[in-house]
């Protein structure tokens, strides 16, 4: 069974429709990345995955449940963690203290066996832990609004994570970044996979060829092609979207 199914999901703004029958889905264990030109509908789709905007039809599933309707908390609670593109953090409080936050919230009644240092201990070893992870072990008493870029999008990286998710939403993690920080952030990604299902949706493709076990692509807000990284890479269609080449052919197959 497929972790996550989106089903035919179409998405209106007037006369554009934004997603146009969309259909794709994510395998355990796996990296599937979605990519197409600007205006193609990414962020339109990945704002009905998280809850942010309702489909007008279709339906998505994760681990066979249907979340169609339910609002973005409920799906984290469900196992789908989204990595904002806008930062969640709270820029005040110091990278040790958002990731505390970040454990607590997640714990739920886990710890409620413990005496209180007891439990206070376990949170302080999971914070550190996915500082460690994360690539933050350095910076834990730097105030969250005063890490360089590529630091925050790592601390947006831990929060998300600190949910335990069945599937990670990354939302253009690579955004703004100098060579450095990709780099960085590509073994990051990296080493998440081997954990959990990951639905990247990313600009740099050269990052997307690296990562990717599958790849779907979206031009004018339908899905063109799914398929293999080595797929993708020698697909006629997808060149000719990428290097702007017969793109009216490309997207009415
Ligand atoms: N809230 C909105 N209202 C009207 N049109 C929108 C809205 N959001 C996106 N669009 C349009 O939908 C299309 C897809 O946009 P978007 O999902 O942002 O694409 P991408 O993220 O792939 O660049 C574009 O033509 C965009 O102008
Ligand atoms: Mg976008």
């Amino acid at each position: 069974m497929s972790l996550f199914v989106a089903e035919g999901l179409v998405k209106r703004f007037d006369a554009l429709l934004a997603t146009d029958h969309v259909s794709f889905s994510v395998e355990p264990g796996q990296l599937h990345a979605l990519i197409g030109p600007n205006g193609a509908g990414k962020s339109t789709l990945v704002n009905q995955i998280s809850g942010l905007l309702q489909p007008d039809a279709g339906r998505l599933l994760l681990d066979g449940q249907d979340i169609t309707r339910l609002p973005p908390h409920a799906r984290v609670a469900a196992g789908l963690s989204r990595c904002f593109q806008v930062t969640s953090v709270f820029k005040g409080q110091t990278v040790l203290d958002n990731l505390l936050l970040a454990v607590q919230a997640h714990a739920g009644s886990s710890f409620h066996f413990l005496r209180r240092r007891a439990a206070e201990a376990a949170l302080q070893d999971q914070a550190l832990a996915l500082a460690a992870r994360t690539g933050l072990a350095e910076v834990l008493a730097v105030p969250a609004g005063e890490l360089p870029h590529g630091a925050q999008r790592k601390l947006d990286v831990a929060l998300a994570i600190a949910a335990r998710p069945k599937l990670l939403l990354l939302d253009e993690p690579m955004a703004g970044m100098g060579p450095a920080e990709s780099a960085e952030m590509v073994t990051l990604i990296g080493a998440l996979r081997r954990e959990m299902a990951i639905l990247l949706i990313e600009h740099d493709m050269d990052a997307v060829f690296k990562l990717a076990d599958r790849i779907t692509v979206l031009v004018y807000g339908k899905v063109l092609v799914s398929g293999s990284a080595d797929e993708i890479r020698g697909h006629p269609q997808v060149q000719a979207v990428y290097l702007g080449t017969e793109t009216t052919e490309a997207t009415h197959a």
